[in-house]
């Protein structure tokens, strides 16, 4: 009997673009002799379509897996992994938990410190009440602002003076209630893919060049641009360290089956911080997390794969918890 694949994708968030794309790639490369693909699309309304997923276990017969690939709010940040736990399906990537605890660019940092990890310095600020005094009186320019949700660099600006800081803190607080901003690391920026559920192993990381003053929207989709180099040009030492911060993130933060982190490499200090972990990263045929695990020998059919396989692993795992006592 094949396995019968649900692919959802599209979605409500600003990446739905790259969702189609990465949701095609997918699809192309499911076997057709074990997998039979049913499609889930979501409208940017939200709106799915032939139907949705139903809440209630046992609603879906005809599904045996879940492929969530859909980036960014209202697919990577735990709201659909709900769905699928409340529907008892196994699906691909991290639980709800770790998705939405890696949406939340402040909670990651949180996690990752508490276990010894290294982290960009930085203050949290909240809408309503945005201070640039406090922020002046911690860092010096330029420091970076974001809105602790949300991704593809949408309202985040790297701000240089006074004026930009307050523009910025405006911008990033328009995306979302919690802001963070941070210390500007001048260096190299670095990628390292991470596969598994409780013992995640770490690709070989990868340098992204970007084409602009920082890897922004324009960037990362519409100019097309930004180079990368695979494997990153760095020492043993610091390949080594990457991958494992990659792992040691991926198990602060509780994701599971794949997870994408990035990292910024200081170039005075050589010290190497973890910035943020994507449970759901881009899957096109280009995109880094499938192309860093093919230089690591996994081809993307193999990838998407073992993906599933991780899925029905850890449902196979849960499905021993009792949640009552008899
Ligand atoms: N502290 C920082 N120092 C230097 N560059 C940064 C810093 N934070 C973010 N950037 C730049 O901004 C880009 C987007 O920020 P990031 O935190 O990765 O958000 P997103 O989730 O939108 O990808 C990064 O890829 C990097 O180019
Ligand atoms: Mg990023």
């Amino acid at each position: 009997m094949k396995l019968r694949v649900a692919v959802v994708y599209g979605g409500r968030s600003g990446e739905h673009e790259v969702s189609l794309r990465s949701a095609e790639s997918i699809i192309a490369a499911l076997d057709p002799a074990r997998y039979e693909v049913q499609r889930f699309f979501i409208g940017k309304e939200g709106r799915w379509s032939p139907h949705p997923i139903l809440p209630e276990p046992g609603a879906n017969p005809g599904i045996d897996v879940v492929f969530p690939v859909l980036h960014g709010t209202f697919g990577e940040d735990g709201t659909m992994q709900g769905l699928f736990e409340l529907a008892g399906l196994p699906y691909v990537g991290s639980g709800v938990l770790g998705s939405s605890a890696a949406m939340d660019k402040e909670v990651t940092k949180r996690l990752c410190h508490e276990r010894g990890l290294p982290v960009v310095e930085y203050l949290v600020q909240w809408r309503g009440a945005l201070d640039a005094d406090e922020v002046e009186r911690n860092f010096q320019y330029p420091v970076f602002v974001k809105p602790a949700n949300l991704g593809s660099s949408v309202g985040i600006s790297k701000a240089h003076s006074r004026e930009e800081l307050e523009s910025a803190l405006e911008v990033a607080a328009a995306y979302d209630r919690k802001v963070i901003i941070e210390r500007a690391i001048l260096g190299k920026e670095l990628e390292c893919a991470v596969l598994g559920n409780e013992k995640p192993r770490a690709s070989m990381p990868c340098e992204i060049l970007p084409s602009r003053e920082f890897y922004d929207y324009d960037d990362k989709y519409l100019l097309g641009a930004s180079r990368y180099q695979l494997p990153a040009a760095l020492t043993p030492e610091t390949t080594a360290e990457v991958r494992r911060l990659a792992v040691e993130c991926m198990l602060a933060v509780e994701c599971a089956g794949m997870a994408r982190v990035d990292f910024l490499l200081e170039e005075s200090s050589g010290r190497v911080y973890i910035n943020e972990i994507n449970t759901i990263p881009g899957f096109t045929s280009i995109s880094m997390y499938p192309k860093m695990w093919e230089h690591s020998g996994i081809s993307y059919s193999g990838l998407v794969d073992e993906l599933i396989r991780l899925a029905l692993e850890r449902h196979a795992a849960c499905q021993t918890t009792r949640y009552s006592k008899d």
